[in-house]
């Protein structure tokens, strides 16, 4: 064995983003979080995240959609990292992220780069964790991170973090409408509870009519059922979601939503060709910053390359 053979080389894992087919917010609960149902969506929009060992902790963010992604100790990538060191063994490592998952847009890229991390190191370092181990530490970085590390198509409850498998049929086409900017989870959830003050909000529960629509794996069932309660706060914060909503559904999209806490707005189109069409009008019009089309369910974080050092 060569000296080179004791130090693991890079590990590069591709994480996709989410979309909320369902959204249901509950009541504000003590911790500050708010009770959920919701059905998440693996889609095959990825950042790849490469994790290597290093002399010291450190993260660095390419791509054309790394402004705006922080590269201190607040980045999502390095938490993870970090918190699976103290939790087990690792040294220090650096997380190499490649975006291609909009920034604070309401499809998980922060949790994506988190869960890419945890996956990544439990590979790097040889810790052997299962599933259920890698999203218990995943729980604490977000309530959405567990899901990253499953992908596919999945019921969250509590506050997101506890999952339960769905039963999917089917691919789904979408196309996303990236806005101007962020939009900050923590104040679309304060404008959803400014929104709803003097209400009683109850428990939230999963629509069956929605997992009856996914068994049938066809567009048109599951379009009626998406839904957002963070929706009309999304709007409030940024009135002109209102009218990206309107132009998809006049270019031929079968539903449009915003997806988690906005500003994406999330289009289910009949097929790739629709989809292409539906990209192309929104383009043309104006009233969006950017398109991406993918498809979804995908697989949640999984090694695509490690370097034989
Ligand atoms: O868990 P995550 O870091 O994604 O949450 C970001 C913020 O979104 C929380 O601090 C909270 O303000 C809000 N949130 C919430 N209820 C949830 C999930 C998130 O109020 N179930």
């Amino acid at each position: 064995m060569t000296a080179s053979r004791l130090v693991p080389g890079p590990v590069t894992v591709r994480v996709p983003a989410k979309v909320n087919l369902e959204l249901l917010v509950g009541p504000l609960r003590d911790d500050g979080f708010h009770t959920l149902a919701t059905v998440y969506q693996a889609v095959g929009l990825y950042d790849d995240v490469t994790v290597a060992a290093a002399d010291t902790w450190g993260v660095s963010v390419s791509g054309a959609l790394a402004a705006g992604v922080p590269t201190d100790a607040d980045n999502l990538g390095l938490r993870a990292a970090r918190l699976l060191a103290d939790r087990y063994a690792g040294g220090p490592a650096h997380v190499g992220i490649r975006k291609g998952i909009p920034v604070a847009g309401g499809m998980a890229g922060g949790s994506a780069d988190a869960a890419a991390a945890l996956v990544g190191l439990d590979q790097l370092w040889d810790l052997g964790l299962d599933r259920d181990e890698l999203e218990e530490v995943a729980a604490e970085l977000g309530s959405d991170v567990p899901f990253l590390v499953s992908g596919g198509t999945a019921m969250g409850s509590g506050r997101g973090e506890r999952l339960a498998p769905v039963l999917a049929r089917g691919t789904y086409h979408w196309v996303f409408a990236l806005a101007e900017g962020g939009l900050s989870t923590p104040e679309v959830y304060a404008e959803c509870d400014r929104l709803r003050a003097g209400t009683v909000v109850p428990e939230p529960v999963a629509t069956p009519a929605l997992m009856a629509a996914l068994r049938t794996g066809d567009p048109h069932e599951l379009a009626p059922q998406l839904t957002n309660d963070l929706q009309p706060a999304a709007i409030s914060l940024r009135p002109e979601l209102g009218e990206t909503l309107d132009a998809g559904m006049e270019y031929g999209a079968l539903a449009g939503v915003v997806s988690g806490s906005g500003p994406t707005i999330a289009f289910l189109v009949e097929n790739n060709e629709a989809g292409i069409d539906l990209a192309v009008a929104l383009t043309a019009s104006g009233v969006v910053r950017d398109v991406r089309r993918a498809a979804g369910p995908v697989h949640g974080a999984h090694v695509i390359h490690q370097r034989a050092d």
